[in-house]
């Protein structure tokens, strides 16, 4: 067994999400790695970080990311953070020559993206971006029916991520809904996952027109009477400057027509990622909330017996299953995380590219781009790699 010591940056959500995953793995997916959580690093006070890493898993904590990208013991950064830290830390990586495995979206701006992308290849390190949907086994099941073309040729495409968590105008003022931390709002938050899975099961995209709206244009400033969302004491409002609700119509390079909605303020939609795909012979349909389950509708079959059926994706000839439980014992969330992290290490043991690479991230990025393109011009825009 040879020690992989990982350095993960983000001690919040994705923090706990991957930690999780890194506990995890070789529990479920034994391989010739022995992967070691070194150190965890994220912006809190040294009590905070070092409690955190204590109830994670982790060996070290460290408040300063530079120092621990730095460590000449660490093999693989993972960068957690908020989107304008992406660039700085990946390129820091780079030159430490690291692994990366870096948080959707890839980054804040094509242009940084493609810088990322040039620095990994140029170091020759193993890059991952987590659009960890794609980690569901129900999704890579479905995956590997298109391209055994049980959809036969695609038509449509739909895919629709939609969340209701800042209905609230109190909601305050966080870093999601700060241009200068996030880069967009439910555009690179939640529509560049449906992108991706687009991108992934269905075929590359190469034409956009859309539209970004901003429902509520100023908000509490984090800590004036929200609780828990920030330092206390604080009064005022601040502007809002990402969009709260994106969709756009696509075309896909194979023909096919695409449709996307991304909103965070769908009431009762508290995590509704979801996606069809229909083709000559048949159609798919997906819906995280029911992750395990994927409909499938057969054209072939006989016209009176034809109708959507559910297949319940937990076998163990379905994607990743058998590493977990009998049939019919669900998995959730979490799993998506493990999965990732297993397929890196697999990675590494091959000498393989993880996918999706940064390559794909900068095809997403590429796709966001375009979106708020013509959400300015409101006119079809070209997707420009
Ligand atoms: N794959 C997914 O499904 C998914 C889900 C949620 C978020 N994300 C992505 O993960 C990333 C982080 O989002 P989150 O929800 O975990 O955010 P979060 O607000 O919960 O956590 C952000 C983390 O970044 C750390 N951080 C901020 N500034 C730092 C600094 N200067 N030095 C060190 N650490 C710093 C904070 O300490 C915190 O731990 C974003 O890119 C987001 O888009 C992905």
């Amino acid at each position: 067994m040879t020690d992989i010591n990982v350095a993960l940056i983000g001690h919040q959500f994705m923090g706990k999400a991957h930690s999780n995953a890194y506990r995890q793995v070789s529990r479920f997916f034994p391989g010739k790695y022995q992967l070691r959580m070194k150190v965890l690093c994220g912006k809190a006070s040294v009590e905070e970080l070092e409690a955190t890493a204590r109830q994670f898993g982790w060996e070290e904590s460290d408040c300063e990311w530079e120092r621990v990208i730095a460590r000449k013991d660490i093999d693989v950064v993972d960068i957690s953070t908020p989107g304008y830290l992406h660039h700085p830390m990946v390129l820091a990586a780079v030159a430490a020559g690291k692994h990366i495995i870096c948080e959707k979206p890839l980054a804040n701006t094509l242009a940084e993206a493609k810088e990322m992308l040039r620095a990994v290849e140029k170091a020759g390190v193993k890059h991952y971006v987590n659009y960890n949907y794609r980690r569901v086994p129900a999704v890579a099941y479905a995956k590997r029916l298109i391209e055994e073309g049980r959809l036969g040729e695609i038509y449509h495409y739909h895919g629709a991520y939609l969340q209701d968590w800042i209905i609230d105008p109190q909601f305050p003022l966080v870093w999601r809904l700060q241009k200068k931390y996030a880069g967009s709002g439910a555009l690179g938050d939640i529509a560049a996952h449906a992108a991706d899975l687009g991108q992934y099961l269905n075929a590359e995209i190469t034409e956009v027109v859309g539209q970004m709206t901003t429902f509520i244009k100023e908000r509490p400033l984090p800590g004036t009477g929200a609780g828990a969302w920030g330092a206390k004491g604080r009064q005022g409002k601040g502007k809002v400057t990402v969009d709260d609700d994106t969709n756009f119509l696509a075309r896909f390079k194979n023909g096919s027509a695409g449709v996307f909605e991304s909103s965070r303020f769908c009431g009762g939609r508290r995590n509704f990622n979801t996606w069809q795909i229909y083709g000559s012979k048949g159609s798919l349909a997906w819906d995280f909330e029911r992750m395990n389950e994927l409909e499938l509708f057969d054209r072939t079959e006989p016209s009176p017996q034809q109708g959507y059926k559910t297949i319940l994706a937990t076998d163990a000839d379905h994607p990743y299953f058998g590493a977990w439980w009998p049939p019919g014992h669900i998995i959730g969330y979490e799993h998506t995380f493990v999965h990732a992290i297993w397929d890196f290490l697999s990675c590494l043991e091959e000498d393989r590219m993880p996918e999706p690479s940064f390559k794909d991230g900068v095809r997403v990025q590429a796709v966001l781009d375009a979106v708020e393109r013509s959400a300015k011009s409101r006119r079809w825009e070209r997707v420009r790699i």
